[in-house]
């Protein structure tokens, strides 16, 4: 029996049955939107909801992979992107705007620099007549938990043809794990995969946080941290760049970090193992030399596509018809 689903706040919700089934939802929906009969079949669906899109912090992939995906569903969308445009300037504050949201839509997709933010007015909405669910586009440095569904599967198309498995495989989180959400999402999805193993490779100043690393040991999830970049490459089966997340920074401490030592050069693709896979949730900025962009093993691209599909399968379970895209037209 699948996971039902309405609220999407953070990537420890979902159970292994939520992500197989997701990502068998994903794949349907893939092959039927090859067609025009597909993608006008799948424009029907729920061309009679209507979505917001409220994101007060900068975003291009979650922000433009969650409007297409809507479109691709026949979903109405409005939009929000800097408070400053709505009545939040006079004084109202972010949870009496968003429980505004409810009154005229039947879905909240939201990005925010407030850790936690998404969490409190899901909360608030279930306490009102007009409950609609909330999905977390990213909430300050603690979840990005769409992000983490678009990793995973990645990761699962890449090792292997058929949706190979990431149970006893490795993954490198390489750079500012210390407050790149995408790899706490991540790496709590970890859980579960049998036998596979993260490595936090990052600067000292910048490992990853004491709750992370006790919510990990008590899931059973293995990992170890190194400052060893060069020693990791050859022997992991994945590698998680990330940017440095400098934008919360204190003081700007983080110009004095050589986070050089943290980029994937061309050079490295000589040590990478054949079938490895390099992955981005991006932007970047030098974390990875761009002529590596060539090399079949990047799959960064591919990633950002990824969350497309993935971000409507999403939206399918949570407005009930995902069995309309896996047994389409009735049949
Ligand atoms: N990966 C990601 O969240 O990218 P954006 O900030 O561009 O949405």
């Amino acid at each position: 029996m699948s996971q039902d689903i309405f609220h999407v706040l953070r990537s420890d919700q979902f159970d292994r049955s939520f992500l197989d089934e997701l990502y068998e939802i994903t794949n349907k929906l893939r092959k039927l939107a090859r067609t025009k009969k597909g993608n006008d079949y799948l424009q029907t669906l729920i061309s009679d909801k209507r979505a917001i899109l409220y994101f007060t912090q900068p975003s291009t992939r979650t922000f433009l992979s969650f409007l297409n995906a809507c479109q691709i569903l026949g979903i109405q969308t409005s939009e929000i992107r800097d408070p400053n445009t709505s009545s939040e300037i006079k004084g109202e504050t972010a949870d009496d705007a968003i429980r505004t949201f409810s009154s005229y839509v039947d879905l909240i997709i939201m990005r925010s620099p407030r850790a936690g933010l998404a969490d409190k007015i899901a909360k608030l909405l279930d306490e009102t007549p007009r409950r609609v669910p909330v999905i977390n586009g990213g909430s300050g440095k603690d979840e990005h938990p769409t992000q983490a569904l678009l990793d995973i599967y990645t990761l699962r198309r890449s090792f292997g043809k058929s949706g190979g498995d990431i149970d006893g495989k490795s993954i490198a989180m390489v750079g500012d794990v210390c407050r790149g959400r995408t790899v706490r999402s991540l790496s709590r999805l970890m859980r579960h995969f049998e036998g596979a193993k993260v490595y936090f490779v990052s600067p000292d100043t910048l490992k990853i946080g004491d709750d992370l690393r006790e919510d990990l040991k008590k899931n059973n999830v293995a990992f170890e941290e190194t400052t060893d970049f060069e020693n990791i490459i050859p022997v992991v089966d994945a590698i998680y760049m990330t940017r440095i997340q400098d934008e919360h920074d204190k003081d700007g401490e983080s110009k004095h970090i050589d986070y050089s030592k943290f980029h994937f050069t061309y050079d490295h693709l000589k040590v990478l193992k054949k079938d490895a896979i390099i992955m981005h949730p991006l932007p970047r900025r030098k974390e990875i030399d761009v002529k590596v962009d060539a090399d079949p093993r990047a799959k960064y691209w591919r990633q950002e596509r990824n969350g497309m599909w993935t971000r409507v399968a999403l939206i399918a379970k949570i407005f009930g018809i995902d069995k309309d895209i896996t047994k389409p037209y009735g049949i």
